[in-house]
């Protein structure tokens, strides 16, 4: 069983993965994390975010014990991970990693920009998750001041629609509704009730095809 999670940033997409992968019993990745990584490892060596060739190699060497890094988390990281998810090489390199984890039995949900469309097209349920961009802006900012982060909520909402824009407009594997997506906009949901609502869709989903 293959559940693929999509949308934008800050949109619950990830929050909601773990926990629908921990209702169903089926192992979780975030898929973010790996762009995010790939970002981190580039800085630290000193190299340009915008240099194909040594992206191409640092994706090709991401440790994924790695993953569980608490600084991936950190807002300019984010920034970072969508420069160099602009790559083909980058992405190309990330894609047997995601595979495998998909394959897992009893199932795997993976949370993404590109899951139902490049990643995991055959998935059994893909949901794209969204919510509007005022709301996912307040979402992010509550999250990085719980967290001691010297944030506005300004500067966040405009490096949230830069980076949606820079997502969705990229030639390679761009962040989009797969064709057989089911839709859950979150702008008036918390997260028990998107949650109630993502389990209702993919229960739904599950039962058609059973
Ligand atoms: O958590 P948030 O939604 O802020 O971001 P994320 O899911 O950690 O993703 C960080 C960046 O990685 C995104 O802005 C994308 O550019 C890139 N990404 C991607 O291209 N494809 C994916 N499947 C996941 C993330």
């Amino acid at each position: 069983m293959i559940i693929a999670i999509d949308g934008p940033a800050a949109s619950g997409k990830g929050t909601l993965a773990k926990r629908i992968a921990a209702h169903f019993g089926y192992q979780c990745l975030d898929t973010g994390l790996l762009y995010r990584a790939v970002a981190r490892d580039l800085l630290a060596t000193g190299q340009s975010l915008e240099d194909d060739k040594a992206a191409a190699w640092t994706a090709r060497s991401l440790d994924p014990k790695t993953l569980d890094d608490p600084g991936l988390r950190l807002p300019g990281v984010g920034e970072a991970a969508s420069v160099v998810a602009r790559i083909p090489a980058v992405r190309a390199a990330l894609l047997a990693f995601q595979r495998d984890f998909a394959a897992q039995e009893p199932g795997a949900v993976l949370d993404g920009r590109d899951i139902g469309t490049v990643v995991c097209p055959d998935a059994d349920v893909k949901l794209f998750i969204n919510a509007n961009v005022d709301v996912r802006a307040r979402r992010r900012y509550v999250e990085l001041k719980k967290r001691g982060e010297p944030v506005t909520y300004d500067g966040i909402l405009e490096t949230i629609k830069a980076r949606d824009a820079r997502d969705a407009g990229r030639a390679d594997a761009p962040m989009a509704i797969a064709h057989d997506a089911l839709l859950l906009d979150t702008t008036d949901l918390d997260i028990e009730a998107a949650f109630d609502a993502a389990v209702g869709l993919i229960k739904r989903k599950i039962g058609q095809q059973g």
